[in-house]
Order: structure tokens, then sequence, then C-alpha cells
């Protein structure tokens, strides 16, 4: 178990990949407070983690808000005591053509994916800089590099690339590391709301031949957050199956 004794917290934890990393971060040794917009599917993804014998904590919350940021953040503390890793996995999109594209979905996206993930990095390096340690995992999109229907969600995920960057650069020396992944087409609800054209049209791009799951991302995130990985920082790391080569 790699990351025995640590202490994580997962935003977007109730379902989809923000679960799934939940879920592989208590397998490894974390504990784990799961954050979501929605309450009881945090609620019901601690239930599933201690029925497997990990230990986690639900905190119902949105990153679009600061006050519920600063909430979180006294939450994992009064929990736990101490935080060593934080996985910025919350996100929504609200996909359209840019001609068509409302300020409202504008606004919404880059409030909960750049400027909620913001927050958070924020409140971490407060929290880290004070320790000398830390690890931020922020999780971008491979439309980070645009793509047809997403302004909104490609201009929030390239804003978290710049974040995690200059997070790096800022924190590196108080031992601290902050990466990015970049999921490639993963099976969860937010793609499962896509037409099954568009579903086969993605898979067939990918060469594994199939889309990705909560766990594939997991893995890869249980390792960065480990002490084993110290001297991975900065990066942009993509689980795609091979998508984009
Ligand atoms: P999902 O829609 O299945 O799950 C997202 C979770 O975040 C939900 O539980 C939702 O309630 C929660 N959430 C939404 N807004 C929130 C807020 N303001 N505060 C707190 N929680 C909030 O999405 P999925 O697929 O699991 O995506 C997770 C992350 O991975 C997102 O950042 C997404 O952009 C990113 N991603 C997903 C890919 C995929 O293929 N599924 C590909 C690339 C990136």
């Amino acid at each position: 178990m790699i990351l025995e004794g640590k202490v994580a917290i997962v935003t977007g934890a109730g379902r989809g990949l923000g679960k799934g990393i939940s879920k592989k971060l208590c397998a490894e040794g974390a504990k784990v407070v799961v954050c979501d917009i929605l309450g009881d599917i945090a609620e019901a993804c601690v239930q599933e983690i201690k029925a497997q014998g990990g230990e986690a904590a639900a905190f119902a919350g949105d990153i679009a808000k600061l006050e519920d940021v600063q909430a979180l953040y006294a939450f994992a503390k009064d929990t736990y005591g101490k935080l060593d890793i934080i996985v910025n996995n919350a996100g929504i999109n609200r996909d359209t053509m840019l001609h068509k594209m409302t300020d409202d979905a504008w606004n919404q996206v880059i409030g909960v994916n750049l400027t909620g993930t913001f927050y958070m990095v924020r409140e971490a390096a407060k929290i880290m800089r004070e320790q000398e340690s830390g690890r931020i995992i922020n999780i971008s999109s491979m439309s980070w590099l645009g793509n047809v229907g997403q302004a909104n969600y490609a201009a929030s995920k390239a804003g978290v690339v710049g974040l995690t960057k200059t997070a790096c650069r800022e924190l590196a020396r108080k031992n601290i590391t902050c990466n990015a992944i970049c999921p490639g087409f993963i099976d969860t609800d937010m793609t499962r709301g896509v037409p099954e054209k568009v579903w086969d049209l993605m898979v067939g791009k990918i060469p594994a031949g199939r889309a990705g799951d909560a766990a594939d991302v997991g893995s890869l995130i249980a390792y960065l957050a480990s002490d084993e990985a110290g001297y991975i920082n900065g990066q942009v790391i993509e689980v795609s199956g091979g998508m984009v080569l």
C-alpha cells in the first residue's frame, strides 16, 4: 500500500472518475475526503469504500464557491488532522458550437473547471507551503488542445494546465508536486451523455479499442500521489489508451 497514512481530498468524487480515484487511493491506504456538490452520492461512495475496508468521509460542497472550498479544507483538517494529497477532479461540460454558446454556458464551465480548481489549489498551496510537502493532481482533458463544440471546456482545461505548471514552478522548492492528468475517453456519466454515433467515433480513435475506465486513471493518480513520484512535477500526462499519438 503506497499511500498508507496519507490524507487526500478528491473533488467531484460521488461518481465517475472521482469515485474510482477515491476508491483507488483508499485501497492504497489513504484516508479520503469525498467531496461532491451532490451530498447523497458522496455519502454513497463513502459507504462503498467503508464496505471494502477503507476509510473515507463525505463532504457536500460546490468548488465554484470559495466559502464551500474553505469549509472543505476545514472539514478535512477536523476529520483527519492533516492533508497530503489534493485531486481536483470536479468538472462539468456545456457543449455547443462557439457561435451558439451563451454567456451562461461559458461562465458555468469556467466557474467550476477553472475558478473552482484555482480556489482548491490556492488553499492547498497555503497549507502545503507551511508543512513543506504535498501532492496536487489536477484533472485536465485532451480537449485542452481544442475540440469542436467545447470552446468553454477546452479553455477551462487549458487554463488548468497553465495553473498546474505555475504551481509547480512556485511550490517545487517546498517539496510539493503539481501535475495534470488528461484522461482520453473514459466511460462515465459525462461520456454516456454523448450520442451513440459519437461514442463509436471516439472509441474508433483509440488503439486500445475501448473506452477507459476510472481504474485506468486511478492507478496513475495513486502513483503520482505517492512518495515515489517526488521528482515528477509540472507534467501533463495522458491516460487515453493511445488516443492521441
Ligand atoms: P461526471 O459528470 O460523471 O462526474 C463529475 C462529478 O463532479 C459529479 O459527481 C458531479 O456531481 C461533480 N461536480 C460537478 N460540479 C461540481 C462542483 N461545482 N463542485 C463539486 N462537485 C461537482 O464526470 P467524469 O466523467 O467523472 O469527469 C470527471 C473529471 O474528468 C472532469 O473534470 C472531466 O472534465 C474530466 N474528464 C473526463 C473525461 C471522460 O472521458 N469522462 C475525459 C477527460 C476529462
